[in-house]
């Protein structure tokens, strides 16, 4: 337990016995959760940031909440302001995996635990916070991967890839990548043409997708692998622009199973989605809660996720809650 929120209850145990106060009183004390998101770059964002929201306000919890509009030296700013201002728990979702030594062991020095959503770091110390929960991404884009060497099974010839990346040096651009090269590289028939970031963002997807149809000419793209739902939608305003069938033309591999994704399958213009699920809420504040009252919580809490080919998406969208 922080020290600040040590102090509170022991000054309250104290209070109350000196002045017949009863102790309920000062047990009302809300916990302050610290929160610095990424930003609001995508379908999967606004999702994650509602349910941290409407999760904290169920639990009861007082929530300072901090867009870092996908800058690192926001996400910095923000979460030293949380220390200064003596939160009880910080939580943040890293915009990218590395530079966060410094500002983790000045939480740890203010005893102010640290949880990690979404994404990871890649410090070498990880008594810097004290859980990661979220989704395994390299598994993400080995999904990715094995869907694409079934579907192509007996096919001769290359299979010529572009690959849209997410945002450079974040965790699931990086793990989605190594995932999915894990599996591809079995068989050289699969050749990554290009490669560029499109930031986890639409307009980004559609302006990359753009240039590498003009690089690589109408028939020189076979599938496309894009590294969120967002950047695939973009793209495939880029594909139909060009005159282009986007999922018959291209195949378009995905990866989140936002709302937006299953619309494009059930139009039959994206072909597959691999679930990431940003509903960490719940998760969240009941992970705050154990920290607080001292209970051991799991080093590491992964998401449970499925595969939504554009088959399925019909029966399952009505049932999908982002
Ligand atoms: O970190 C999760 C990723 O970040 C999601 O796949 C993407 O849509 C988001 O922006």
């Amino acid at each position: 337990m922080p020290t600040n929120r040590r102090h509170v209850i022991a000054t309250a145990v104290a209070l109350s016995a000196s002045t017949l106060v009863p102790l309920s009183a000062f047990a009302q004390k809300k916990i302050v959760l610290g929160f610095s998101q990424v930003g609001a770059e995508s379908e999967w964002r606004t999702a994650n940031t509602e349910s941290i929201k409407s999760a904290a306000k169920d639990a009861g919890i007082e929530l300072k909440f901090s867009d870092a509009q996908q800058k690192q030296e926001n996400q910095i700013k923000a979460i030293r302001a949380f220390i200064a201002q003596k939160v009880d728990v910080i939580a943040f979702s890293p915009v990218v995996e590395s530079g966060w030594d410094n500002v983790l062991k000045e939480a740890k020095a203010a005893k102010i635990p640290v949880v990690l959503t979404d994404r990871s770091v890649n410090s070498k110390d990880s008594s810097l916070y004290v859980t990661f929960m979220g989704s395994d991404f390299v598994e993400e884009g080995r999904k990715a991967g094995r869907w694409l060497v079934e579907k192509t099974k007996g096919q001769k010839g290359d299979v010529r890839i572009v690959e849209l990346q997410g945002t450079v040096g974040s965790a699931p651009a990086i793990d989605r990548k190594k995932g999915f090269e894990e599996i591809i590289k079995a068989d050289p028939k699969f050749k990554i043409v290009r490669s560029q970031t499109g930031d986890f963002t639409r307009a980004k997807g559609k302006e990359v997708m753009e240039a590498f149809l003009k690089a690589e000419g109408k028939n020189g793209i076979n599938v496309l692998y894009a590294h969120n739902d967002d950047m695939a939608i973009g793209a495939i305003q880029a594909i139909e622009e060009a005159g282009l069938k986007p999922a018959k033309d291209i195949t378009i591999i995905s990866i989140d199973g936002v709302k937006g994704a299953f619309e494009a399958m059930m139009a039959g213009k994206l072909n597959v989605s691999v679930e990431c699920s940003p509903l960490l809420g719940p998760q969240l504040m009941t992970a705050v809660k154990d920290i607080l009252a001292g209970k051991q919580v799991p080093k590491r809490i992964v998401t449970e996720e499925s595969i939504f080919p554009m088959e399925t998406a019909a029966a399952e969208f009505p049932k999908r809650k982002y």
